[in-house]
């Protein structure tokens, strides 16, 4: 395996553009990262050729992987040939939005945008705008793109921007608290529920490890701020049309939250973002409301039609039968592994999100009650020792995960994200042999 492009890309790029990236996560390939030349079904092929399996899927939004069905493809170019944007409304719009609301049912109203980023930042600015209130809750280790109210650390009184470039002032209003953590939830609301505007989470961390909500956890949110009058904002910006099928993880959790946001597989691999809710809640946004948003890509043609024809597929086909069955191979397969190799770490996922975890302590697993991936089960053996928030996933083994375990799966031909925190994604295009394939990868590297 060589990568002779790729290092003299990587040698331009570091002149051409800051850090040689345009996101971060890309450059923390060492010693650099491979540049893409083509994907072709589950797989990508680098610029000196050599091929991967794909479980980045480009960080989620490709259902499909890299080849789009034919009907999706088709509608994307004869909306091409109708032109690229106009800066007035289309019928897509309008039809992505209704299939969006008539799948969802916390969902009346959408607004779209052109970034999971942007779509956080609006439902906060709603919701603030909404309650009267400034206090935003937000998960340790939750991640809602690069946006101020979000990007905080610490806790308690020491919350401080986890950026230069923040003034303190937001972090001021952003309240980070554990996820899963029930009783400090009940406590804080207790204290001061009534000036909290929102709690902002993702139904499963799916940016840290990926942590699964304890049974009881979303219940407790949900009372908590509807006695409070605090809108629950669900960032389904990962699980949307993936985890729990057409109704996202809200149906699979069966939860209600006043507020969603979407992006990655609602843009068919498109940018895009979209906030989502009731419309007495959602026509808060100008032009209706007061809450200024817009913007010049918002609801974008091509976008829009990749986003509605990929999820109509969706709905006529086996694809989330599919994924979804391809993640339980995987995640019972890793399991096996870890338990001859490596059974003090964890397996995570649900649906077609997967993730081995290097956590450092615990007994070998009970398999009947894992073996799909922690359930956060508190009849497990390891429930004690299985990441339970964004913090036990910082404790466990990162640097060895990311620069022995991840060179060891590229060297197997195996393409993950490049860090413990990014959960795996399967998509449509993969087929249970690279799945097998794929765990004997894993077995080989643990
Ligand atoms: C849960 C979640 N929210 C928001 C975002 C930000 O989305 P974007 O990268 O499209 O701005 C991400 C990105 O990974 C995400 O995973």
């Amino acid at each position: 395996m060589t990568d002779d492009q790729s290092r003299d890309l990587y040698d331009r790029a570091l002149s051409a553009l800051v850090g040689g990236v345009n996101s971060p996560v890309r450059a923390g390939i060492r010693p650099y990262p491979f540049f893409v030349r083509r994907g072709d079904g589950a797989h990508v092929i680098d610029a000196d050729g050599n091929r991967y399996i794909d479980f980045v899927g480009g960080y989620g939004p490709l259902l499909y992987g890299h080849d789009l069905p034919e009907p999706v493809i088709g509608s994307i170019q004869s909306r091409l040939a109708d032109g690229v944007m106009y800066g007035a409304p289309t019928e897509v719009e309008v039809e992505l939005a209704e299939f969006i609301s008539r799948h969802v049912p916390s969902v009346d109203q959408v607004r779209f945008v052109n970034s999971g980023t942007e779509a956080t930042t609006a439902a906060v600015r709603l919701a603030r705008a909404h309650t009267g209130r400034d206090d935003v809750v937000v998960m340790a280790g939750g991640y809602h793109g690069a946006q101020p109210t979000t990007l905080v650390e610490g806790h308690g009184d020491e919350v401080t921007p986890s950026s230069p470039g923040i003034p303190k002032a937001f972090a001021d209003h952003s309240i980070p608290m554990r996820f899963n953590d029930v009783e400090g939830f009940k406590a804080l609301f207790e204290a001061r529920g009534d000036e909290i505007a929102a709690v902002i989470t993702e139904p499963v961390l799916g940016n840290h490890g990926i942590v699964m909500p304890e049974p009881g956890f979303h219940e407790t949110l949900r009372d908590l701020t509807e006695d409070h009058g605090t809108l629950l904002i669900w960032d389904e910006v990962i699980t949307g049309f993936r985890v729990g099928g057409l109704q996202g993880a809200q149906g699979h959790f069966n939860i209600e939250p006043d507020l969603t946001t979407y992006g990655k597989v609602i843009g068919g691999g498109f940018p895009v973002g979209a906030i989502a809710g009731p419309a007495r809640i959602l026509r808060g946004f100008t032009p209706t409301g007061e809450v200024f948003n817009a913007g010049t890509f918002s609801g974008h043609p091509v976008t829009m039609t990749a986003g509605l024809e990929s999820l109509r597929y969706a709905a006529e086909r086996d694809v989330y039968d599919h994924i979804d069955r391809l993640g339980t191979r995987m995640r019972e397969g890793l399991y096996d592994i870890i338990e001859e190799s490596a059974p003090t770490y964890s397996v995570a996922g649900v649906a077609s999100l997967f993730k081995v975890l290097f956590t450092r302590a615990g007994p070998t697993a009970d398999r009947d009650r894992c073996g799909d991936g922690c359930r956060q089960d508190p009849d497990c053996a390891k429930y004690e020792y299985c990441p339970s928030d964004g913090g036990d996933v910082d404790d466990g083994e990162t640097d060895r995960w990311e620069r022995l375990f991840w060179p060891a799966m590229k060297d197997e031909g195996i393409f993950l994200t490049p860090n413990q925190f990014e959960a795996q994604f399967i998509s449509y295009a993969h087929t249970e042999d690279d799945i097998d394939t794929a765990l004997e990868a894993y077995r080989t590297a643990i």
